[in-house]
């Protein structure tokens, strides 16, 4: 299990973004994690990977723990090797590899000999990347991109995997079919996803438990299917107002000032 305690996370000694979040991820639980841009979502996955050192940032109070230990002053070699694999924002690969290359390179953190195994297993999860994995990365689509870099995440056998924003830009079906293989590894696995999210349909829609996070802190959370009806939820990750209509940008502007945890 994931658990975080009252983490605070600060850039360049003084730019305070995470203000004390707690939370936890349960094994074989998947878990969203929403909120507006800038909440500090991507800052919560760098504090638990361990690679918030490369921006001059720091856990500067409370602990993040794994599977009862204490991980927030390791290495992020040390957090992969302990079963914890991110795929970061933007779909980061090496452009001029091939896509098999790619998903061997997430095996690096390993030393046993079952990668051809879990190769053919990513492969049977995305059977487009199979027919791709002779072709150079960088000239894959976005959704092919991004099942990609899933798939490295996953040949480093994780226990958890830290997804930041899958669906960025991508087609609903593309979403859809990705979110469905995030399912099926839960559920055949019992692997763990702590996934950021803007599009909180799709996320709650395979998720276990949710959190909202705004400004640093976490302001509401619970099973995915009450945060899926939450009446502000709905109206500020889904675009639905209390009719089920969509809402314009305007109007949810407008109603910024009705959420109730604010209040
Ligand atoms: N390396 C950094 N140095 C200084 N400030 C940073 C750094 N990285 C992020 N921040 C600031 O921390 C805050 C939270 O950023 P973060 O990337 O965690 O947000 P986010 O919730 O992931 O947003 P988005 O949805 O836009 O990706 C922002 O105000 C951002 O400007
Ligand atoms: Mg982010």
């Amino acid at each position: 299990m994931l658990a975080l305690y009252n983490v605070e996370v600060i850039y360049n000694n003084v730019i305070l973004v995470l203000k004390g979040v707690s939370m936890e991820v349960r094994d074989a639980q998947i878990v969203s994690l929403l909120g507006a841009n800038g909440a500090g979502k991507t800052t919560t996955l760098k504090a638990i990977s361990g690679i918030l050192g490369t921006e001059l940032g720091e856990v500067s109070d409370g602990s993040v723990e794994w599977n009862g230990a204490r991980i927030h002053r390791k290495s992020p070699e040390d957090i992969v090797s302990s079963g914890i694999a991110q795929v970061m924002e933007g779909r980061r690969s090496f452009q001029h590899l091939t896509t098999e290359e790619n998903l061997k390179v997430g095996a690096y953190v390993r030393s046993d000999r079952a990668v051809k195994r879990d190769l053919d297993k990513v492969y049977d999860l995305f059977p487009k990347l199979k027919t791709l994995r002779n072709h150079t990365s960088g000239y894959l689509s976005g959704g092919e991109q991004q099942m990609m870099v899933i798939g490295r995440a996953l040949m480093a056998n994780p226990q958890l995997v830290l997804l930041d924003e899958p669906s960025l830009g991508l087609a609903p079906l593309i979403v859809t079919e990705i979110f469905q293989t995030v399912k099926s590894i839960n559920e055949q696995e019992k692997t763990s996803f702590l996934i950021v999210e803007q599009n909180a349909r799709a996320a709650l829609g395979i998720a276990h438990y949710g959190f909202v996070m705004e400004n640093g802190h976490i302001v509401l959370d619970g099973e995915a299917e009450k945060l899926s009806g939450n009446e502000d939820v709905r109206e500020f990750y889904m675009g639905l107002g209390d009719l089920g209509q969509r809402k314009s940008y305007r109007e949810v502007k407008h109603y910024k000032r009705r959420k109730r945890w604010l209040a």
